[in-house]
């Protein structure tokens, strides 16, 4: 389902300063091989929930959109970082382009999906002007069950609710958060309003293949059982793997070794329109798991490369030139699809024109790929190192593995970074200062 290429990070391809050498490369798997095995025996111990989230069952929430997904118009997400971005880009890269736009007999009756993930108040009256309250289903995702952006949406949704709908507004609500602790638990239990649990011991960053991405795309008819499959299949295939060929390993050991080579910018590069909120999920993952101030023996570190997300072709024409020429200080990892649903025929116009005559006859999907392959070699050329991940295509079991995959490469470079992966002081942080700015 994936394939790798590392050829472009090479000191053979962009010399000895920017790239790495064989020998090199090879010690150094070496070195830092024990940390496969350290995290198999974490989470054995149960340290690592989020690596078991692929084998939770499903039913309650297949059941629940099953039940009640066609009788809505709308779907509508409340909630913000770890407990949007997934959401977001599984809609992208699995329901179609322009699925809102799209009538009803095209989404097979299925509603709308929507993501408030911003306190912004022209962008959330403007939805909620749009919709129909008495026709959406409003999830509330929080794992803390007490963020002041989410809860603060909460506020304004039940207010349109409760005028429109009086006692029934329940029936329009779904809340998604930890089982016992925080503020919206205590809201579920004393309004009897249907919810679903948040993973224990998984940060919201790491949640997409919970109830918290998995319930809303079952909302739109994706087959979310396929999702989970793929990344089983990664797992069992990770399982087996030795080190050396352990793909999460050494991604997250060439990205771990560039960014001590100066190599300060990570960026993500997928060449296909539908994972474009894949590398905007992947920003948010990389960033808040390794950018810390403290290492697990409290010393100061500041560790942490800066993830940019790109998009292939559109940034082409935008940020390649600065990739190209501008300062070498980038790890660019592309993400190709070996296949699209669809084949787009150029039709044969213009042909004895230098302009468009080559294009006549070709299809959009090996204009593409021409593309990429093109910005990869220029890259290359300009001692810019750069790594493919090749999806066979874009599917539900891909799409499961791509960000179980990310998920475990993460969890290994906060070993190489030897930090806690799994906290975020710094995001805290700004939320208690904003709750004392509110309350004073
Ligand atoms: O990854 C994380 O833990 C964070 O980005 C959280 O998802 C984000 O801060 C929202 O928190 P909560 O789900 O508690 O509302």
């Amino acid at each position: 389902m994936i394939k790798i290429n590392f050829n472009n990070i090479r000191s053979k391809r962009v010399g000895q300063k920017h790239g790495l050498t064989g020998s090199f490369f090879r010690r150094s798997i070496k070195k830092y091989a024990h940390i496969c095995s350290q995290t198999e025996s974490e989470r054995r111990q149960g340290k690592l929930p989020f690596l078991d989230l692929p084998y939770q069952d499903i039913r309650n929430i297949e059941d629940l959109a099953g039940q009640r997904a066609k009788k809505y118009e709308n779907f509508v997400v409340l909630g913000i970082g770890g407990s949007a971005l997934g959401t977001i880009a599984l809609h992208q890269a699995l329901n179609q382009p322009f699925y809102n736009l799209s009538n009803q007999l095209q989404r097979k009756h299925f509603p709308r999906l929507f993501v408030l993930d911003n306190v912004d108040p022209d962008e959330t009256n403007a939805l909620l002007q749009l919709i129909n309250p008495a026709r959406t289903i409003f999830n509330v995702i929080s794992k803390s069950g007490r963020t002041s952006e989410t809860i603060a949406s909460l506020m304004v949704v039940l207010n349109l609710l409760k005028k429109k709908l009086g006692s029934r507004y329940k029936n329009n609500l779904i809340i998604t958060t930890d089982a016992q602790k925080g503020f919206l638990r205590q809201f579920v239990k004393q309004e009897k309003i249907v919810s679903f649990e948040t993973p224990r011991g998984v940060e919201g960053r790491y949640s997409v293949l919970s109830p918290v991405g998995l319930l809303p795309l079952a909302f739109t008819g994706v087959d979310i059982k396929r999702i989970l499959a793929g990344a089983v299949w990664l797992d069992k295939f990770f399982q087996k793997v030795i080190p050396e060929k352990n793909p999460a390993y050494l991604t997250a050991l060439i990205n771990f070794l560039f960014n001590k080579k100066g190599k300060n910018i990570l960026v993500l590069m997928p060449y296909a329109a539908g994972l474009k909120e894949i590398a905007n999920w992947y920003r948010q993952l990389w960033a808040e798991s390794l950018g810390k101030k403290y290492d697990l023996s409290g010393k100061k570190v500041f560790t942490g490369s800066t993830p940019v997300n790109a998009l292939g072709v559109t940034d082409q024409h935008s940020q390649i030139q600065l990739y190209n020429e501008g300062p070498n200080d980038k790890l660019i990892i592309f993400i190709e699809t070996g296949k699209f649903r669809t084949e787009l025929a150029i039709p044969r116009f213009f042909s004895n024109t230098p302009e468009a005559g080559f294009l006549a006859g070709k299809t959009f999907n090996q204009l593409m790929q021409a593309e990429k392959k093109g910005t990869e070699i220029a890259l290359t050329k300009n001692q810019r190192p750069n790594y493919t991940i090749k999806l066979f295509n874009i599917s539900p079991e891909t799409i499961g593995a791509l960000l179980y995959f990310f998920e475990l490469q993460t969890a290994y470079a906060g070993k190489l970074y030897n930090v806690n992966a799994f906290d975020q002081p710094g995001v805290e942080a700004g939320k208690q200062t904003t709750f004392r700015l509110m309350s004073k």
